[in-house]
């Protein structure tokens, strides 16, 4: 017997996955979209539904990035109108740790675990650059070296504060002195279903991983591939018994793309096609500045990359999260470019590809079983191309054969997330 993977729903949204060209792509603002994505996730019987957040416009050259779709709405809003339209699904939110305050998030998050009977979750981002920061009059107030510090003790004043009522339903003074936060009175909402909202992790950075280790429930890893799936498994949760907990406790999940088809050679087909719509000549372009951080608006995307290296510590692109070293990704680029004999566009394409599983439902339920057996991962968040069909096809065509060959839950055993998750519920600590 396959073991149980777990699977939930991001919200595509706001990014370059989304292909916005397509007559089928509907808005990212209307409810009748989130609220579509959402209970096509819970007919399939998915663990959750994601969203994402950015908490400034992405500019690019000091300009709006306008080749995406811009401009969404807040996440806890959506996912408190959402728990109204679904009954066993579990919301998560991403929120920044660094641009909020505890009392006032812990608030809100435990307010969506009771409206929605215990599915809530919080994926907490740590992003701290001035840009972002220039929104909260703050501006870039935190050190990035010290970005999870904040983070972690935002966590822990959030679960003194879901701690402040007892099971038994009375309220107790909470005082909390640190570093980040002085905070103490009395919390306004009380014991929700879950004792704690999940809290997901998403930062990949060494101090990322040590975070997630010690204080997250699930996280989400770009590590998609095989290979370092296995590797980045092995690594995090390798990490959680020094802090006296057990693999178990912590669920982790690429973010993945499926395309499926009628057949293998159908599916591989539409993918290429996907690809090549999201990433025009122009968007080949824009994604060669990201990395060499300067106008390369001169060159031709079916030409070959730009021989100079990287500008380091570019400003080029504001807003947007970065993965990894500018000269590193160069590199790699330039690696990949020259084996395969590529153009920029065609680079662009093979090297920004998220994991994907290509081919007919019985092709892609074996690959993402095998995927868990492996232990690359304990499950995925599928990152659909259309919003907010995306994943009818998934859930109509992939899921039955889950379910039939014993890898996913044909229904849900519990009403909250944590009894999705399989994990436990938090010791009261008064
Ligand atoms: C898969 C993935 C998804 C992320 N999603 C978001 C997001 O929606 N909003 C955001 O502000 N940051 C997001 N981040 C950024 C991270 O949470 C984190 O703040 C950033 O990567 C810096 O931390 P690091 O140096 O540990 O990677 C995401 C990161 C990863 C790896």
């Amino acid at each position: 017997m396959p073991r149980q993977m777990h699977l939930a729903a991001h919200f595509p949204g706001v990014n370059s996955t989304t292909v916005w060209a397509d007559p089928r792509s509907g808005s990212q603002i209307d409810f009748s979209s989130f609220e579509h994505l959402a209970r096509t996730a819970e007919r399939g019987r998915f663990d959750f539904f994601f969203l994402a957040e950015g908490l400034r416009l992405r500019e690019h050259n000091g300009l709006i990035h306008d080749l995406d779709v811009v401009g969404r709405p807040e996440s806890l809003t959506v996912l408190n109108a959402l728990a109204a339209v679904t009954d066993r699904l579990g919301l998560a939110a991403t929120v920044n740790a660094t641009f909020n305050e505890p009392y006032e998030l812990a608030r809100r998050l435990a307010t969506l675990d009771h409206l929605s009977g215990g599915r809530a979750a919080w994926n907490v981002v740590t992003s701290s650059d001035a840009f972002t920061g220039e929104n909260f009059r703050r501006g870039g107030f935190l050190d990035r070296a010290e970005r999870y510090t904040r983070a972690a003790e935002f966590v822990a004043a959030a679960r003194e504060l879901w701690d402040a009522w007892t099971p038994d339903g009375r309220s107790r003074p909470f005082a909390h002195d640190g570093p980040q936060f002085t905070i103490s009175g009395e919390f306004t909402v009380p014991r929700s279903p879950q004792g704690h909202p999940v809290v997901i992790q998403a930062g990949d950075s060494a101090e990322g991983r040590e975070f997630a280790a010690s204080a997250a429930d699930v996280v989400f890893t770009r590590h998609g591939t095989l290979e370092a799936g296995r590797a980045f498994y092995a690594d995090v949760k390798g990490r959680l018994a020094a802090y006296g907990r057990t693999p178990d406790q912590l669920t982790i999940m690429p973010g993945v793309t499926v395309v499926v088809g009628d057949t293998d050679a159908e599916a591989q087909e539409r993918a290429a096609e996907i690809r090549r719509r999201q990433v025009s000549p122009q968007t080949a372009l824009l994604a060669l500045e990201q990395v060499w951080g300067h106008d390369l608006s001169g060159y031709d995307p079916d030409g070959p990359l730009p021989a100079t290296d990287p500008v380091p510590d570019s400003e080029i692109v504001q807003g947007r999260v970065r993965h990894g070293d500018p000269l590193a990704v160069a590199a790699r680029w330039r690696a990949v470019s020259e084996a395969k004999g590529l153009s920029i566009r065609q680079t662009v394409i093979e090297t920004t590809t998220r994991q994907s599983f290509i081919g007919s439902p019985e092709t892609v339920a074996a690959e993402l079983t095998a995927f868990v057996d492996a232990d690359a991962a304990d499950g995925f968040i599928l990152v659909p191309h259309l919003t907010p069909g995306g994943l009818d096809d998934f859930v109509d065509r992939v899921v039955p054969l889950l379910q039939e060959r014993g890898a996913f839950r044909s229904e849900y055993s519990g009403s909250t997330l944590r009894s999705h998750l399989g994990l436990a519920e938090p010791v009261w600590k008064g």
